[in-house]
């Protein structure tokens, strides 16, 4: 028989040598005569594995991992005669990394042959589609609202809302944009989807289209995902052969087809209003709102934008119904969040979960600890406009409302880990410097009080009037965040404060011995 074998072609795995991989597989199995097909999948999301090499046997599929070239010989052997090796991590499924997961959004991701639109198919895609197809947009757009779906791009706000400020929108065009400018610090959910399941983030836009009636869609990629960027129109042209994509798609009245375009590598991009300017031909500059981008967005008509979680959520929904997906979570945060653990981090990659799990047992018990077995000092959460989490705040549950109490944010659900080596003045000084580099340079505070705050942290490092430092970075935390027009120059103080206010010791000498010693 034909042996399956399935090595990643995501931009993970690739980075730590995938395609050698698959070109030693195929030697291996030409010098023993053998036969195989080599799928190319995506990642499982379990990075310290990769590259991690499944092969399909009669009781499922049978992973080995991490393989390297040299490895592949002994491996190729171990698939073939379903042998020992000691990288055989049994069947992928019953990895308890994995199996501990609740894979909504991600649950072909590293399954299917992302090429694939028969396998995309085979694994229920299209269901939510074709569900949506025979309802009329009112019910859709009940099903996304009922289903508690909020943005999973940063902001958290509600999807059903956006969805049907849009659809009431009178309009001769309008146009879903999908936001995969993925700038945050320590995440790649984004990316896995479009590199391992590209056809489901189409379907949750063409259901968008369907339910607010537009007929063109964008898919902002950054520059940084040249393997996205191909896995995305490969699948955009199967779609359309298929009449997913085009005119008259799944064979009804609706029209809507799919482009992608290329960011130029700006964080501020990934702000929606930018990131229309930068769609529309121009610098990437933040626009005063309103007016809204579900009233007047892309070339001035109602546009839906959402992140690519946000519309890689929805053909389950569809599909399942808006009960199946809001059963899981707490509070108003419901469905999973895809989170990603990265930095300093034992166990690092995608972990797909309901909400209402504590970051105490993400970071130490799913994340493992520290990569360099370091004791954990801060984690930051949400980019690089989050809040830095000592582990005295570790009890806080993964959801929007607890992380807001708590002065922090989840935002597109990236947990970066920091070990007891780290040196939080640093990562404040960092946090005013990205702002400082990536500020659009619209609105003063932001412009102007990010370079102040760099300069006023280093003399803080310095031992310069500690107290009288560290009161002006505050006073100017407080400008920034309620003076600036968007979130780069508004959220920048979360970092900065959370940092002053739990690590307090990496500031300087104690206020009061160095007003002494003055
Ligand atoms: C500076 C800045 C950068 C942002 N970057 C991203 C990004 O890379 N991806 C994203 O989806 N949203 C990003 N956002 C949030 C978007 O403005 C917007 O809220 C989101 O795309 C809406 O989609 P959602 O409702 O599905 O989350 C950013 C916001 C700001 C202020
Ligand atoms: S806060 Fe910063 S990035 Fe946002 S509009 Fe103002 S200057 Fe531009």
């Amino acid at each position: 028989m034909k042996m399956r074998v399935f090595v990643p072609r995501d931009a993970g795995a690739l980075a730590v040598g995938a395609d050698d991989v698959a070109a030693a597989m195929k030697q291996a199995a030409h010098a023993r005569g053998l036969d195989i097909t080599i799928i190319r999948n995506g990642s499982r999301g379990l990075y310290w594995l990769e590259p991690m090499v499944e092969v399909a046997t009669v009781k499922g599929r049978v992973a080995y991992g991490p393989v390297s070239p040299a490895d592949v010989p002994s491996v190729f052997d171990a698939m073939a005669s379903n042998g020992s090796h000691p990288l055989r991590l049994g069947l992928a499924d019953e990895i308890p990394w994995l199996k501990r997961q609740t894979r909504l959004t991600f649950t072909r991701c590293g399954v299917i042959d992302p090429r694939s639109l028969e396998d995309y198919r085979a694994y229920g895609g299209y269901r939510g589609l074709a569900r949506a197809l025979s309802l009329a947009p009112e019910a859709i757009l009940a099903d996304v609202t009922a289903s508690g779906l909020r943005g999973r791009g940063g902001a958290g706000f509600p999807t059903g809302i956006k969805w049907k400020t849009v659809a009431d929108a009178q309009a001769d065009r309008k146009y879903i944009v999908c936001n995969a400018d993925e700038g945050d610090s320590g995440t790649f959910a984004d990316r896995m989807i479009m590199e391992g399941d590209p056809f489901v983030l189409i379907e949750g836009m063409t259901i968008a289209a369907v339910t607010v009636g537009a007929t063109k869609g964008y898919i902002y990629i950054r520059s940084e995902y040249p393997h996205a960027v191909v896995a995305m129109n490969a699948a955009i042209s199967a779609a359309r052969r298929a009449g997913y994509l085009g005119e008259r798609i799944g064979n009804c009245s609706h029209c809507f087809d799919l482009e992608v375009r290329v960011g130029a590598g700006a964080y501020v991009c990934g702000e929606e209003t930018s990131l229309l300017e930068s769609l529309e031909g121009r610098r990437g500059i933040v626009r005063a709102k309103p007016p809204l981008p579900a009233h007047k967005g892309l070339f001035g008509k109602p546009t839906v934008i959402n992140n690519v979680l946000s519309f890689a959520a929805i053909p389950f929904i569809l599909a399942e119904g808006a009960k199946a997906y809001a059963d899981f979570g707490m509070g108003r945060s419901r469905g999973t969040m895809p989170i990603q653990l990265a930095g300093n981090v034992r166990y690092g990659g995608l972990f797909e979960t309901a909400f209402g799990i504590t970051l105490g047992e993400l970071v130490d018990d799913v994340g493992g600890g520290t990569f360099t077995g370091r004791p954990v000092r801060a984690v930051q959460v949400g980019g690089p406009l989050g809040a830095y989490f000592p582990r005295a705040l570790f009890d806080t549950p993964f959801d929007y409302e607890a992380f807001a109490t708590r002065d922090g944010l989840i935002g597109h659900g990236g947990i970066v880990v920091f070990d007891d080596s780290v040196d939080m003045a640093k990562q404040a000084r960092f946090a005013m410097e990205f702002c400082a580099i990536e500020s659009c340079g619209k609105c003063t505070p932001c412009r102007i009080g990010s370079t102040r705050g760099v300069e006023t942290i280093d003399k803080i490092r310095r031992g310069e009037r500690v107290a009288d430092n560290v009161a002006l970075v505050e006073d100017l935390c407080n400008t920034m965040k309620f003076g600036s027009l968007c979130a780069l120059g508004g959220f920048t103080p979360y970092p900065v404060m959370s940092a002053l206010k739990h690590f307090r010791e990496d500031f300087g000498p104690a206020p009061m011995r160095v007003e002494a010693a003055e």
